[in-house]
C-alpha cells in the first residue's frame, strides 16, 4: 500500500489491517497515549472544497503522531493559477512527507500519485471519499462486534459516499444493498466491481433495500459542487429518500445509522432519527480521526512496508 486512492486499490487484509491499528490508536488515544510514529513528518492538506472533519481530524492526527501538517487552500497555492498538479507533485515531493487532497476530480488524485514520490491520501473528491468509509467500518465493529456478514442499505444520492461505500463494505465482506433515484446511481466502475459479488443489489426503491439492514447510511441530495442542482434535485430526492422513523422500522431492530455530516435535517435524516442515533453518528465523526492516523502511520511510517 503506497497510497490511499480509492478502496478498490486496497486487498480485504490491507482494509482490516487499517483497522485494527486504528481500533489500537484509539484505545491508546483514550489512556492518554500517542506515540510518536511520525515524528518530524509534515503532512500538506490541499483543500478546494470546505471541511470541518477532514482538516482538523488529519491536523489533530498529525500532531498526536509528533508530526505537523500544513494546510494548503488551493485558492492560495499556485493550482488556483493554473500551475499543473504534474509539477506542485514533483515540487511538494521535494518538502513533505505526504499529501492529503480533497478536490473534484479523481484524476488530479491520481494524478499527484503518479507524479509525486511520496503517499497521497484521498480526502474526498466527486468520485470517492476512502477515509470516510474506513470511520463507518471501524464504528460499525465497534458497535455491533463484528462487520463480516451484516447487511448495509445506504439510500440517496450515488454520489462519492455511495460508491465508497459500495467497495469499502463489499471488500471488508457486508453485504450492500443500495436505493438510489433513476439518474443518480453510483458511478458505472464501481457498478462494475459490485458485479463481481453476489450479495450486492442496487434499487430505487428505499424501502426495499432497508429490508433487514443492520446498518443504514445516507447522505446529503446535493453534494460539494453540485449546489446548483440543489432544487431540481428536492424535487427528485423529497419524500422517498429520507431516514425517517417509519424506514427504519422495516431495517432490523437494532441497525444502527451513519451519517458521514454535515447533514441536513429533515431532508435526507429527520431530526428524530438522527437524535436516536447521534452516540453512533458522532462516534463516526471520532473515528475519522483514529482510522486516518492508521492511515498515515502505515503509509508515512518509517515501518510502513512491515
Ligand atoms: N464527513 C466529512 O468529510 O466532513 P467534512 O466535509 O467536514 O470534512
Ligand atoms: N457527498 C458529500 C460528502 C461531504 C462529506 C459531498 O461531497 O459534499
Amino acid at each position: 500500500m503506497n497510497h490511499l486512492l480509492k478502496l478498490q486499490d486496497l486487498t480485504q487484509d490491507e482494509l482490516y489491517k487499517i483497522l485494527d491499528l486504528a481500533d489500537q490508536l484509539k484505545a491508546e488515544h483514550k489512556q492518554g497515549i500517542h506515540k510518536p510514529y511520525l515524528q518530524g513528518k509534515t503532512l500538506g492538506m490541499i483543500f478546494q472544497k470546505s471541511s470541518t472533519r477532514t482538516r482538523v481530524s488529519f491536523e489533530v492526527g498529525m500532531y498526536q503522531l509528533g508530526g505537523q501538517a500544513l494546510f494548503l487552500s488551493s485558492q492560495d497555492l499556485q493550482i488556483g493559477r493554473g500551475e499543473p498538479i504534474q509539477d506542485t507533485a514533483r515540487v511538494l515531493s521535494r518538502y513533505l512527507d505526504g499529501i492529503m487532497i480533497r478536490t473534484f476530480a479523481q484524476k488530479e488524485v491520481e494524478d499527484l500519485a503518479e507524479y509525486g514520490d511520496i503517499p497521497i491520501i484521498n480526502g474526498l473528491t466527486d468520485y470517492a471519499h476512502p477515509c470516510q468509509i474506513l470511520a463507518d467500518l471501524m464504528t460499525i465493529r465497534e458497535f455491533k462486534g463484528k462487520i463480516k456478514g451484516l447487511k448495509m442499505c445506504y439510500l440517496g444520492d450515488g454520489n462519492n459516499m455511495a460508491n465508497s461505500l459500495i467497495v469499502g463494505c463489499l471488500l471488508a465482506g457486508m453485504k450492500v444493498s443500495i436505493a438510489t433515484p433513476q439518474g443518480y446511481e453510483p458511478n458505472a466502475q464501481v457498478l462494475e466491481y459490485a458485479k463481481g459479488y453476489d450479495c450486492f443489489e442496487l434499487v430505487n426503491d428505499p424501502k426495499v433495500a432497508v429490508k433487514d439492514a443492520d446498518v443504514v447510511i445516507t447522505d446529503v441530495w446535493a453534494s460539494m459542487g453540485d449546489e446548483g442542482e440543489a432544487e431540481e434535485r428536492k424535487k427528485v430526492f423529497e419524500g422517498i429518500y429520507q431516514i425517517n422513523d417509519e424506514l427504519m422500522s422495516l431495517a432490523n431492530p437494532d441497525a444502527m445509522v451513519q451519517h458521514c455530516l454535515p447533514a441536513h435535517r429533515e431532508e435526507e435524516i429527520t431530526t428524530s432519527v438522527f437524535e436516536k442515533h447521534a452516540d453512533e453518528i458522532f462516534e463516526e465523526a471520532e473515528n475519522r480521526l483514529h482510522a486516518q492516523k492508521a492511515v498515515m502511520v502505515l503509509l508515512m511510517g518509517d515501518n510502513k512496508n512491515s
